[in-house]
């Protein structure tokens, strides 16, 4: 099944951005820190939305717009003090039809997985606001991630079609991770 194909083709990938997130999460000592964290994910999550946009109709995706989606960024932003004026660098994945553009869904859809990990790790560092875009869709989460599993599995129609919603999610992992910039060694 495709989404069996995508977890593991995009493993690597999805380590490598996990390892830069965690790196910036640990330079987060205040509210302000937060919100230009919050930044990268904002800049990059907007520039990906506008790539998909044409393709993910609401025939494709009908609750699409009940989705998570960078307006969560910006109400967490604001909400901790900040604003969107100045934002990180950040190049989308080319997406040029419906195919690529549910690959770049599946990374961002996919990323709420690992929110309540996110949120655990935020508590620690005493950040107590701007929580909603990580806590994803709450307790339906599982429910959400099923329904767009569904729908993703269904498209494909074949080896070739597979290979291309895959390229497009590897894509989408690595541009994310080069918003983060490079690694600080420790
Ligand atoms: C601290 C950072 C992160 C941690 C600790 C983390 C952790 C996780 C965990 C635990 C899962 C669930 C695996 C499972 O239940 O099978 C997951 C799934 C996933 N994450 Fe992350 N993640 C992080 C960041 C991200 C980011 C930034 C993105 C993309 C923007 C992302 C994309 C995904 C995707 C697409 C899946 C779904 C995999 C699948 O089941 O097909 N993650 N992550």
């Amino acid at each position: 099944m495709l989404s069996t194909i995508l977890k593991e083709s995009t493993k690597e990938a999805h380590l490598r951005l996990e390892k830069k997130v965690v790196q910036k999460m640990k330079a987060i000592r205040s509210d302000a820190d937060y919100a230009d964290f919050l930044k990268y994910f904002y800049v990059y999550f907007k520039s990906v939305e506008g790539a998909i946009a044409p393709y993910i109709t609401s025939n494709l995706l009908p609750d699409h717009a009940e989705r998570r989606n960078s307006q969560y960024l910006k109400q967490d932003i604001e909400a901790l003090g900040g604003n969107i004026h100045e934002l990180p660098r950040s190049v989308a994945p080319e997406i040029n039809h419906t195919l690529q553009a549910l690959g770049a869904l599946y990374v961002m859809e996919g990323s709420i997985m690992g929110g309540s990990i996110i949120v655990k790790m935020l508590e620690k560092s005493g950040i107590t606001k701007g929580l909603t875009f990580f806590s994803g869709y709450g307790e339906s989460t599982g429910q959400m991630w099923d329904k767009f599993v569904g729908i993703l599995n269904a498209q494909a129609q074949g080896p070739d079609d597979e290979a291309q919603v895959v390229d497009a999610a590897n894509a989408t992992f690595a541009n994310f991770a080069e918003v983060f910039g490079e690694m600080v060694s420790a």
